[in-house]
C-alpha cells in the first residue's frame, strides 16, 4: 500500500517540499505519496489527528507550527529536545515521535555540500527565534572556535546562550555587542530577508575566505547576501540546500534510505 505523507504550514502553498519529496521517492523507489496541507491557525492538533486518521505515516511542519508540533509529540529526539521544535513527525505504534532535521539539513549543506569545515571557525548566528535554536546545537557539535548569537532583542540571544552554554563556547549579544570583530561564517537565521531588511551589521564583519549562509531562500538574492557581496564575504549561499537538506533528513527518519542531494539542489535554484 502506497504510504502517506505530508507537510503541515500557514501559509503552505509555496512550499517545494511536495516537489522535493517528489524527487527523493522516485529516485530511491519508495511508495509513498506526500501532500501539502493548509491547517487553519489554532487547528494544528486537530489537522495532525485527521491526517493520522488518513492513514499518514509522518509529517514535516513548517511556520508557524514547529513550537505546537513539539507539544504534540509524546517523545522526542535529542536534537528536537534541544532545539524545542519539531519540524518532523513520525506516527508508529507508540505514538507521535518528534524530530528536527533543521539544523543537520544547515550543517551539511555547509560541510558537505559547500566544503567548508566548521570546526574550529569563528560563527556569528544572527537571530534567537525559532529558526536559529533550531541550529544551534549541530552547529555546536561541528566545535566552532565560537559561536557568537546576536539578535535584536539581547535578551533573546542570552536565553539562549544559557540553554547551549553546556554543548560548546557560545556567546550573545545584540548588534552593537559584535563592535569590529570578523566571522569566518556568518548565518542569517532571522526572518528580515522575508520582510526585505537586513540586521545592522558592520562593513569589516566578514574574515578572509567568509561565507555569508541566509538560511531563507527564494530565487533572488536577499539583502544580507547583497551587503555579504559588497563587503568581501568570499561565497554568499541562500537557503536552497539547507531545504533540500532537511528533507532529505526527514525522509531518511521516516524511510531509512538518504536520497541523494545535489542534482535537486541544482534543479531547486534553476526553477525556484
Ligand atoms: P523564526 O521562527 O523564523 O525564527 P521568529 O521566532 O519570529 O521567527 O524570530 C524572528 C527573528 O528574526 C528574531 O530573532 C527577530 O529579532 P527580535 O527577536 O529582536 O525580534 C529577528 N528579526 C526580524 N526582523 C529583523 C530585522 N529587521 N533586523 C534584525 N532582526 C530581525
Amino acid at each position: 500500500m502506497t504510504d502517506l505523507y505530508a507537510v503541515v504550514g500557514n501559509p503552505i502553498a509555496h512550499s517545494r517540499s511536495p516537489w522535493i519529496h517528489a524527487q527523493f521517492s522516485r529516485q530511491t523507489g519508495q511508495d509513498m505519496v506526500y501532500e501539502a496541507i493548509l491547517a487553519p491557525l489554532g487547528e494544528f492538533a486537530p489537522t495532525v489527528a485527521d491526517f493520522r486518521g488518513r492513514g499518514g505515516r509522518g509529517m514535516n511542519v513548517t511556520v508557524p507550527f514547529k513550537l505546537e508540533a513539539c507539544a504534540l509529540a509524546n517523545r522526542l529526539t535529542p536534537r528536537a529536545k534541544a532545539a524545542q521544535a519539531v519540524n518532523t513527525l513520525v506516527f508508529d505504534g507508540e505514538g507521535v515521535l518528534g524530530d528536527n532535521t533543521d539544523g543537520v539539513g544547515l550543517v551539511r549543506d555547509i560541510r558537505t555540500n559547500l566544503g567548508f569545515p566548521i570546526a574550529g571557525k569563528r560563527v556569528l548566528l544572527m537571530g534567537a527565534g525559532g529558526a536559529a535554536s533550531g541550529v544551534i546545537l549541530p552547529l555546536l557539535e561541528q566545535g566552532p572556535r565560537t559561536l557568537l548569537i546576536a539578535n535584536r532583542t539581547r535578551q533573546k540571544a542570552h536565553a539562549l546562550q544559557q540553554r547551549f552554554s553546556c554543548h560548546g563556547n557560545v556567546i550573545s549579544g545584540d548588534y552593537e555587542d559584535i563592535g569590529g570583530e570578523s566571522f569566518d561564517l556568518v548565518i542569517n537565521a532571522t526572518s528580515a530577508s522575508l520582510a526585505g531588511e537586513l540586521p545592522p551589521l558592520t562593513a569589516g564583519i566578514f574574515s578572509t575566505g567568509a561565507m555569508a549562509y541566509d538560511m531563507v531562500y527564494g530565487g533572488t538574492g536577499t539583502p544580507f547576501l547583497d551587503f555579504a557581496r559588497q563587503h568581501g564575504a568570499s561565497r554568499q549561499i541562500d537557503g536552497a540546500g539547507m531545504l533540500v537538506e532537511q528533507a532529505a533528513e526527514s525522509f531518511l527518519v521516516w524511510r531509512g534510505v538518504r536520497p541523494e542531494t545535489g542534482r535537486i539542489i541544482d534543479r531547486l535554484r534553476a526553477a525556484p
